[in-house]
Protein backbone atom coordinates (compact mmCIF):
# COMPACT_ATOMS: atom_id res chain seq x y z
CA UNK A 1 0.00 0.00 0.00
CA UNK A 2 0.82 3.93 -0.33
CA UNK A 3 1.82 4.36 3.54
CA UNK A 4 4.43 1.08 2.86
CA UNK A 5 6.01 3.55 -0.10
CA UNK A 6 6.14 6.55 2.17
CA UNK A 7 9.16 4.90 4.23
CA UNK A 8 10.95 3.91 0.63
CA UNK A 9 11.55 7.39 -1.00
CA UNK A 10 12.82 7.25 -4.69
CA UNK A 11 16.21 8.24 -5.78
CA UNK A 12 14.66 10.99 -7.56
CA UNK A 13 12.24 11.96 -4.37
CA UNK A 14 15.84 11.92 -2.49
CA UNK A 15 17.82 14.21 -4.74
CA UNK A 16 14.48 16.39 -5.07
CA UNK A 17 14.24 16.73 -1.21
CA UNK A 18 17.93 17.42 -0.91
CA UNK A 19 17.93 20.12 -3.65
CA UNK A 20 15.17 22.15 -1.93
CA UNK A 21 16.60 21.60 1.21
CA UNK A 22 13.48 19.88 2.98
CA UNK A 23 12.41 16.77 4.39
CA UNK A 24 10.80 15.13 2.02
CA UNK A 25 9.30 15.23 -1.36
CA UNK A 26 6.54 12.58 -2.85
CA UNK A 27 6.41 12.76 -6.67
CA UNK A 28 3.43 11.04 -8.69
CA UNK A 29 4.00 9.72 -12.99
CA UNK A 30 2.80 12.48 -15.21
CA UNK A 31 2.56 16.38 -15.54
CA UNK A 32 -0.64 18.30 -14.28
CA UNK A 33 -0.34 20.70 -17.21
CA UNK A 34 -1.69 17.94 -19.38
CA UNK A 35 -2.97 15.15 -17.27
CA UNK A 36 -5.96 15.92 -15.09
CA UNK A 37 -5.17 12.18 -13.34
CA UNK A 38 -2.29 13.51 -11.41
CA UNK A 39 -4.64 15.53 -9.05
CA UNK A 40 -5.61 12.10 -8.02
CA UNK A 41 -2.47 10.43 -7.40
CA UNK A 42 -1.59 13.58 -5.45
CA UNK A 43 -4.56 13.86 -3.52
CA UNK A 44 -4.09 10.11 -2.75
CA UNK A 45 -0.42 10.35 -1.78
CA UNK A 46 -1.41 13.29 0.22
CA UNK A 47 -3.48 11.08 2.28
CA UNK A 48 -1.35 8.67 3.30
CA UNK A 49 1.45 11.35 4.51
CA UNK A 50 -1.04 12.88 6.92
CA UNK A 51 -2.24 9.12 7.96
CA UNK A 52 1.59 8.68 8.56
CA UNK A 53 2.58 11.86 10.16
CA UNK A 54 -0.67 13.34 12.24
CA UNK A 55 -0.91 12.20 16.04
CA UNK A 56 -4.25 10.66 16.91
CA UNK A 57 -6.70 12.25 18.95
CA UNK A 58 -7.63 15.34 18.05
CA UNK A 59 -5.81 17.02 15.04
CA UNK A 60 -6.30 20.55 13.83
CA UNK A 61 -5.16 21.13 9.65
CA UNK A 62 -4.85 24.23 8.44
CA UNK A 63 -5.49 24.78 4.65
CA UNK A 64 -4.89 27.31 2.49
CA UNK A 65 -6.43 26.61 -0.78
CA UNK A 66 -6.12 27.22 -4.83
CA UNK A 67 -6.99 25.17 -7.35
CA UNK A 68 -4.46 21.90 -7.20
CA UNK A 69 -5.97 21.34 -3.72
CA UNK A 70 -9.34 22.18 -4.83
CA UNK A 71 -9.12 19.46 -7.35
CA UNK A 72 -7.46 16.42 -4.58
CA UNK A 73 -9.26 17.35 -2.11
CA UNK A 74 -11.67 14.36 -2.68
CA UNK A 75 -9.34 11.85 -3.10
CA UNK A 76 -8.87 12.38 1.01
CA UNK A 77 -10.23 9.31 2.40
CA UNK A 78 -12.51 8.53 5.81
CA UNK A 79 -9.64 5.72 7.15
CA UNK A 80 -8.23 9.09 8.11
CA UNK A 81 -10.45 9.27 10.53
CA UNK A 82 -9.35 6.37 12.85
CA UNK A 83 -8.38 7.37 16.24
CA UNK A 84 -8.90 10.32 15.18
CA UNK A 85 -10.61 13.82 15.76
CA UNK A 86 -9.79 16.11 12.75
CA UNK A 87 -10.73 19.44 12.39
CA UNK A 88 -9.99 21.22 8.90
CA UNK A 89 -9.58 25.00 9.56
CA UNK A 90 -8.84 27.88 6.35
CA UNK A 91 -6.02 29.56 6.79
CA UNK A 92 -7.01 32.32 4.78
CA UNK A 93 -10.07 34.25 4.16
CA UNK A 94 -11.98 34.49 0.21
CA UNK A 95 -9.53 35.52 -2.86
CA UNK A 96 -11.46 37.64 -4.73
CA UNK A 97 -11.97 34.52 -7.32
CA UNK A 98 -13.65 31.49 -7.89
CA UNK A 99 -15.48 30.07 -4.97
CA UNK A 100 -14.52 26.26 -5.91
CA UNK A 101 -10.47 27.19 -5.01
CA UNK A 102 -11.07 29.18 -1.64
CA UNK A 103 -10.15 27.64 1.67
CA UNK A 104 -13.62 27.78 3.38
CA UNK A 105 -14.62 25.32 0.09
CA UNK A 106 -11.81 22.68 0.63
CA UNK A 107 -11.79 22.24 4.06
CA UNK A 108 -15.71 21.53 3.42
CA UNK A 109 -14.72 19.04 1.18
CA UNK A 110 -11.60 17.18 3.09
CA UNK A 111 -13.99 17.72 6.39
CA UNK A 112 -16.82 15.54 4.13
CA UNK A 113 -14.40 13.18 2.79
CA UNK A 114 -12.86 12.13 6.14
CA UNK A 115 -16.05 12.33 8.40
CA UNK A 116 -13.92 15.32 10.05
CA UNK A 117 -15.55 19.12 11.50
CA UNK A 118 -14.46 22.13 9.91
CA UNK A 119 -14.14 26.13 10.49
CA UNK A 120 -15.03 28.91 8.36
CA UNK A 121 -13.42 32.79 7.93
CA UNK A 122 -15.73 34.49 5.92
CA UNK A 123 -13.41 37.55 5.68
CA UNK A 124 -12.05 39.06 2.37
CA UNK A 125 -8.24 37.60 1.99
CA UNK A 126 -6.89 41.16 1.75
CA UNK A 127 -7.96 43.94 4.11
CA UNK A 128 -6.59 47.18 5.56
CA UNK A 129 -4.01 47.62 8.64
CA UNK A 130 -6.73 49.43 10.49
CA UNK A 131 -9.16 46.58 9.92
CA UNK A 132 -6.74 43.62 10.26
CA UNK A 133 -6.36 45.18 14.00
CA UNK A 134 -9.96 45.08 15.09
CA UNK A 135 -11.07 42.17 13.39
CA UNK A 136 -8.39 39.52 15.17
CA UNK A 137 -9.93 40.78 18.01
CA UNK A 138 -13.19 39.51 17.03
CA UNK A 139 -14.13 36.31 19.51
CA UNK A 140 -14.98 34.12 16.24
CA UNK A 141 -11.82 35.01 14.38
CA UNK A 142 -9.41 35.54 17.35
CA UNK A 143 -10.85 31.87 18.05
CA UNK A 144 -10.27 30.97 14.75
CA UNK A 145 -6.36 32.36 14.67
CA UNK A 146 -5.69 30.00 17.99
CA UNK A 147 -6.88 26.95 16.35
CA UNK A 148 -4.04 27.81 13.55
CA UNK A 149 -1.55 28.37 15.48
CA UNK A 150 -2.01 25.35 17.44
CA UNK A 151 -2.46 23.22 14.09
CA UNK A 152 -0.50 20.29 13.64
CA UNK A 153 -0.38 20.49 10.13
CA UNK A 154 -0.53 22.60 7.66
CA UNK A 155 -1.40 22.05 3.73
CA UNK A 156 -0.67 24.77 1.48
CA UNK A 157 -0.31 25.25 -2.68
CA UNK A 158 2.31 27.31 -4.42
CA UNK A 159 1.16 29.86 -6.78
CA UNK A 160 2.74 31.90 -9.74
CA UNK A 161 3.16 35.34 -8.87
CA UNK A 162 1.17 37.13 -11.35
CA UNK A 163 -1.52 34.79 -11.52
CA UNK A 164 -2.24 34.90 -8.03
CA UNK A 165 -1.70 38.66 -8.00
CA UNK A 166 -4.45 38.78 -11.17
CA UNK A 167 -6.71 36.59 -8.79
CA UNK A 168 -6.86 39.30 -6.64
CA UNK A 169 -7.57 41.87 -9.01
CA UNK A 170 -4.22 43.89 -8.72
CA UNK A 171 -4.43 46.65 -11.43
CA UNK A 172 -2.30 47.10 -14.58
CA UNK A 173 0.45 49.15 -12.28
CA UNK A 174 0.86 46.80 -9.41
CA UNK A 175 1.34 43.74 -11.91
CA UNK A 176 4.15 45.52 -13.62
CA UNK A 177 5.98 46.16 -10.19
CA UNK A 178 5.78 42.97 -8.94
CA UNK A 179 7.06 42.45 -12.53
CA UNK A 180 9.98 44.45 -12.13
CA UNK A 181 10.89 43.21 -8.69
CA UNK A 182 11.12 39.63 -10.19
CA UNK A 183 8.36 38.10 -8.55
CA UNK A 184 7.87 34.30 -9.18
CA UNK A 185 5.96 32.97 -6.60
CA UNK A 186 3.20 33.39 -3.82
CA UNK A 187 2.45 31.49 -0.72
CA UNK A 188 0.95 33.02 2.15
CA UNK A 189 0.51 36.26 1.54
CA UNK A 190 4.02 36.75 0.47
CA UNK A 191 5.76 37.40 -3.20
CA UNK A 192 8.95 35.66 -3.69
CA UNK A 193 11.75 36.64 -6.09
CA UNK A 194 13.84 34.05 -8.04
CA UNK A 195 16.28 34.49 -4.80
CA UNK A 196 13.68 33.28 -2.47
CA UNK A 197 13.13 37.02 -0.98
CA UNK A 198 10.01 38.68 -0.02
CA UNK A 199 9.64 41.33 -2.30
CA UNK A 200 5.63 42.27 -1.35
CA UNK A 201 3.04 41.10 0.96
CA UNK A 202 -0.34 41.67 1.40
CA UNK A 203 -1.66 41.92 4.73
CA UNK A 204 -3.86 38.93 5.63
CA UNK A 205 -6.09 37.53 8.36
CA UNK A 206 -5.54 33.64 8.84
CA UNK A 207 -1.53 32.16 9.07
CA UNK A 208 1.31 34.34 8.77
CA UNK A 209 4.35 33.13 7.24
CA UNK A 210 6.78 33.68 9.80
CA UNK A 211 4.56 31.08 12.27
CA UNK A 212 4.75 28.77 9.42
CA UNK A 213 7.46 27.14 11.66
CA UNK A 214 5.98 26.48 14.26
CA UNK A 215 3.76 23.73 12.63
CA UNK A 216 4.76 20.18 13.12
CA UNK A 217 3.76 18.84 9.64
CA UNK A 218 3.48 21.27 6.62
CA UNK A 219 2.18 19.91 2.91
CA UNK A 220 3.78 22.01 -0.09
CA UNK A 221 1.06 20.80 -2.94
CA UNK A 222 1.68 21.54 -6.41
CA UNK A 223 2.42 20.46 -9.70
CA UNK A 224 3.40 21.00 -13.67
CA UNK A 225 6.02 21.87 -14.95
CA UNK A 226 4.36 25.37 -15.28
CA UNK A 227 5.28 25.62 -11.10
CA UNK A 228 8.73 24.41 -11.26
CA UNK A 229 10.13 27.87 -11.27
CA UNK A 230 8.07 28.63 -8.58
CA UNK A 231 8.43 25.56 -6.45
CA UNK A 232 12.12 26.19 -6.41
CA UNK A 233 12.07 30.10 -5.44
CA UNK A 234 9.89 29.53 -2.75
CA UNK A 235 11.79 26.57 -1.24
CA UNK A 236 14.55 27.97 0.14
CA UNK A 237 11.92 29.74 2.55
CA UNK A 238 10.46 26.03 3.13
CA UNK A 239 10.95 25.21 7.40
CA UNK A 240 12.94 21.82 6.58
CA UNK A 241 9.34 19.72 7.91
CA UNK A 242 8.10 20.36 4.65
CA UNK A 243 6.82 17.48 2.09
CA UNK A 244 6.77 18.02 -1.15
CA UNK A 245 3.87 17.02 -2.64
CA UNK A 246 4.38 17.41 -6.38
CA UNK A 247 4.30 15.25 -10.18
CA UNK A 248 7.40 14.61 -12.88
CA UNK A 249 6.44 17.31 -14.91
CA UNK A 250 7.32 20.27 -12.03
CA UNK A 251 10.65 17.64 -10.47
CA UNK A 252 12.08 16.99 -13.90
CA UNK A 253 12.32 20.65 -14.58
CA UNK A 254 13.79 21.40 -11.07
CA UNK A 255 15.85 18.47 -11.67
CA UNK A 256 16.68 20.00 -15.10
CA UNK A 257 16.13 16.66 -16.89
CA UNK A 258 14.13 16.43 -19.63
O1 LIG B 1 -1.26 30.54 -2.50
C1 LIG B 1 -1.05 29.89 -3.53
C2 LIG B 1 -2.16 29.25 -4.20
O2 LIG B 1 -2.80 28.44 -3.31
C3 LIG B 1 -1.71 28.55 -5.45
O3 LIG B 1 -2.48 27.48 -5.75
O4 LIG B 1 -1.97 27.54 -8.22
O5 LIG B 1 -3.01 25.56 -7.06
O6 LIG B 1 -4.31 27.67 -7.39
P1 LIG B 1 -2.96 27.05 -7.21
Amino acid sequence: PLIDRLFNAGENEVKLAKKLGIERTIIVPGNADLQDRVFEEMGEELNSALDLLLPLGHSIITVLGGAALAKAAKYLSSSLSNNRQLEFVPGRGALGENVATQSNTIVQEMAAKTNGSYKTLYLPEQVSEAAYKSLIREDTIADLLQDISQSDAVIHGIGLAQEMAQRRGYNSIKLSELREKHAVTECFGCFFDDKGKIVDRITQVGLQFENLKKIPHIFAFACGARKAEAIKAYMPNAPRQTWLITDEGASNKILKRK
